[in-house]
């Protein structure tokens, strides 16, 4: 029981930083505040703050409350989710310039993670992402699936790639893999991303599948550094006796 009511009241704080009524920097109202107005308990309230204290979302300063955070943008590494949901989830308007759309043939590299032959034609698109019109991310997606150049015609600008995936192509994203990596941007990246030649990125590699072994996507992304807090959350397996 209480931890649904504690996912409701996480659900009920995320829309209060989505829809803008708690800014990044605004203290939010006490456990014992929460606590009477939802007609939970007040262990219940600290717990679903510190989920999103543990999340980034919120961020704590002794003896003086829980504050909206404002630089750090967490992604979380369990659900599989896009950028668009990401942002939104975080209260942030997402959105994207498109650097390239173009259909390719396949390298060696590519066939092998999209699980296709050499010289194949993808769709190949390379965006930039931005969050409340900060640019915070390079994503180059590599997309094979049938049909697929009939997303040259698609406003990638406006759209969610996974969105459309899903709705319009009918296209059920089920699980993916990941890598993320450190690493020292070109002057090419830091140039996009606004930021002085040389800063440190966060260098991901993704590959998205519809059903297991159906790979959709292969995509590579480099993250501003400074911007970003990957979480994810652990349980320690059982040991045998
Ligand atoms: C993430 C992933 C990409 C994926 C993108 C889709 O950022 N790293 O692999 O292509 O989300 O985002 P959207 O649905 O916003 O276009």
């Amino acid at each position: 029981m209480s931890s649904i009511v504690r996912k409701s009241l996480k659900e009920i704080m995320r829309e209060k930083i989505r829809s803008g009524e708690w800014k990044p920097g605004d203290l939010i109202p006490s456990e014992r505040e929460l606590g009477e107005q939802y007609g939970i308990s007040r262990m219940t309230a600290r717990q679903a703050i510190t989920e999103l204290v543990n999340e980034g979302l919120f961020y704590r300063e002794q003896g003086k409350g829980t504050f909206v955070s404002r630089h750090k943008i967490t992604q979380q590494l369990i659900n599989l989710t896009g950028f668009t949901e990401d942002m939104k989830a975080r209260g942030q308007r997402p959105d994207s310039r498109v650097i390239s759309a173009q259909m390719i043939p396949a390298d060696e590299a590519l066939a092998e993670r999209l699980h296709i032959k050499v010289d194949q034609m993808i769709f190949r698109l390379q965006r930039l992402r931005l969050a409340d019109e900060e640019p915070l991310a390079i994503e180059i997606s590599n997309l094979s699936f049938m049909g697929c150049e009939r997303l040259l015609t698609e406003d990638l600008e406006k759209n969610s790639l996974y969105r459309l995936l899903e709705e319009k192509y009918g296209l059920p994203l089920m699980e993916a893999e990941q890598e993320l990596e450190a690493g020292l941007m070109s002057s090419e990246e830091s140039q996009l991303l606004k930021v002085s030649v040389g800063s440190a990125g966060l260098f991901m590699r993704r590959t998205t599948y519809t059903e297991r072994d159906l790979p959709i996507e292969y995509a590579k992304s480099i993250y501003c550094g400074n911007k970003y807090v990957f979480f994810t959350h652990m349980k320690r397996e059982q040991l045998m006796p």
